[in-house]
């Protein structure tokens, strides 16, 4: 097993060792693919809506949120192109009986492939030192461009094959490849077969198409059927944006790599309506403000990059994702796509309402197009973790597991532990608790040993460990000690709020935006 997959196996226990994640029902030996999040998992989960829904609404004068319901009007999919065309090519080993996305195998063939050019930079680096140009390197070393070579000619067969929905060609470009499958080894494959990825579920007691409900696939359809109700109610002019947090469902066949890849997941997503032909403007503007977003949280720069689409979905005329460095490698973590007019004009026809907006400054009604960002909840939870996660070993020989989250989406800012479970120092360190909890959530341990306790508190991820001792009792100051650094510090009681506020509060993060 590689390294990566050993730090998602750690991540994956440790999460259900301190509450963040369980698998779900797990009394009744678990549900594939679905999981529960645990008491510092939800407060996690929370403080990263809390950031997300700041930054795009609380943040944006033009922008609000709005909480639709899960069920909708079976119309509404129909309108959205989902009954027809939301389906992903899936093939079967003969061999081992796994089921895999196509696309997913043709995907990861290539980063196999990028990775080989990645190992040939390295090699050059180490062999030419400080004279190293890598531009020129990349743009002259035969075997990076061989490799290069290779992606383009897969890329080009890939997308030329989805779009067409030619799913033997895409099938042959597997075989041509000599892609294997993972379990077996064999390139024993099946035919591709397209599959609808919506649950459905009946209305009521009557059986039938009438009453035939869907789960939604993303929560973006619940924005759009209200665009008007908002537009209007809301006295919004174009540009602006409807925000929502929602639960989404998708029959996903493979299922996998913990919480990346579930069939019941959380999206936060924002449609942003736009001028027709500004559409373009928007869509690099937000996707410059997305990944802002994301690098602010100080995990580190080098862990995005943005991936092109090359199949386009139905609805759109531009996409990106955002991909992260998972353990798994870079994989989609939020996709921003131009969605046209597409989803709107749809709805119109299909509900026989305008949905159109006047513009006072062109003195003309039109139907406005939509660029949207659309960012998994739980796949931001993995990133967060998978990049806090860490093993270190201590000057004095010991190992400690430290939680490094970013302060502000900790699920606790502090602790508050006193030194002895006596002498008044429990009640001392209770009323400092309470005196911070209206802005902060604050943890209270007086069990074992404070070094076991800095070790608990490293490994849950709270940022600051404030001890009370008997001196706190004569003058009113504590130890804070940092999660990071290890280092302590002797302050006032007085000076802990304002070390609260530049530390963790939200203004900290969101001042930098
Ligand atoms: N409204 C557009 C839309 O739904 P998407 O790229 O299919 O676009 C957006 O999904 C985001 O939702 C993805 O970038 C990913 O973070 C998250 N997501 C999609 N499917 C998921 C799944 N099965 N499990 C967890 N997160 C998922």
């Amino acid at each position: 097993m590689d390294q990566n997959q050993d730090k998602l196996k750690d991540i994956i226990s440790h999460s259900k060792e301190y509450g963040f994640i369980f698998p779900s029902s797990e009394i009744y030996d678990g549900l594939a693919a679905t999981y529960d999040y645990g008491q510092l998992g939800s407060e996690l989960k929370n403080n990263i809506k809390t950031y997300w829904w700041k930054a795009m609404v609380q943040m944006h004068e033009n922008i609000v949120g709005i909480d639709a319901s899960i069920f909708m009007h079976p119309t509404t999919w129909k309108a959205s192109g989902h009954v027809d065309a939301f389906n992903d090519p899936l093939i079967d080993n003969k061999d081992s009986k796994k089921r895999y996305r196509a696309d997913v195998l043709l995907e990861e063939h290539m980063e196999k492939i990028r990775q080989k050019i990645e190992k040939e930079v390295e090699k050059g680096k180490n062999r030419f030192g400080t004279d190293f140009d890598e531009t020129q390197f990349r743009a002259t070393n035969p075997n990076v461009l061989r490799n290069l070579e290779k992606i383009e000619s897969i890329e080009g067969r890939m997308r030329e094959a989805l779009e067409n929905n030619d799913l033997e060609a895409v099938r042959n470009l597997i075989i041509d490849l000599e892609i294997v499958c993972p379990v077996s080894g064999s390139k024993n494959w099946t035919e591709v077969r397209q599959f609808n990825l919506m649950f459905s579920t009946e209305l009521g007691s009557v059986a039938g198409d009438a009453s035939t409900i869907y789960l939604r696939p993303e929560t973006a359809q619940g924005i759009f059927v209200n665009f008007l109700n908002v537009q209007k109610s809301g006295r919004m002019k174009i540009p602006f944006g409807i925000a929502q947090i929602g639960k989404a469902f998708r029959n996903e066949i493979v299922a996998r790599q913990f919480i990346f890849r579930m069939r019941e997941f959380e999206q936060m997503e924002m449609q942003f309506f736009v001028r027709p032909g500004e559409e373009m403007t928007w869509y690099t503007y937000w996707k410059e403000a997305r990944e802002k977003w994301h690098k602010n949280l100080g995990l580190g720069g080098n862990l995005y990059r943005f991936h092109d689409h090359i199949k386009l979905a139905h609805y759109a005329n531009a996409a990106c994702d955002i991909e992260y460095n998972f353990p798994m490698g870079f994989k989609e973590l939020e996709g921003i796509h131009s969605r046209t007019d597409f989803d709107l004009k749809q709805h119109e026809q299909f509900s026989g309402k305008k949905l159109q907006f006047f513009d006072p400054e062109l003195n003309q009604s039109y139907v406005p197009y939509v660029v949207e960002t659309s960012v998994g909840l739980d796949r931001m939870f993995l990133s967060v973790l998978s990049a806090a996660y860490q093993n270190e070993k201590l000057e004095d020989g010991s190992e400690r597991v430290v939680l490094r989250i970013p302060p502000v989406l900790a699920p606790y800012k502090a602790a508050v532990l006193p030194l002895v479970k006596k002498d008044g120092l429990p009640e001392k360190a209770r009323e400092l608790m309470k005196s911070l909890q209206f802005d902060y959530s604050i943890q209270y341990d007086e069990k074992d040993s404070i070094g076991k306790r800095y070790r608990r508190q490293d490994a849950i991820g709270t940022p600051f460990s404030i001890t009370i001792d008997h001196q706190t009792l004569t003058d009113d100051t504590v130890t804070v000690r940092d999660r990071d650094t290890m280092e302590q510090i002797r302050v006032s009681i007085k000076e802990l709020e304002g070390l609260l506020a530049e530390k963790a509060s939200w203004k900290s993060v969101l001042s930098t935006l």
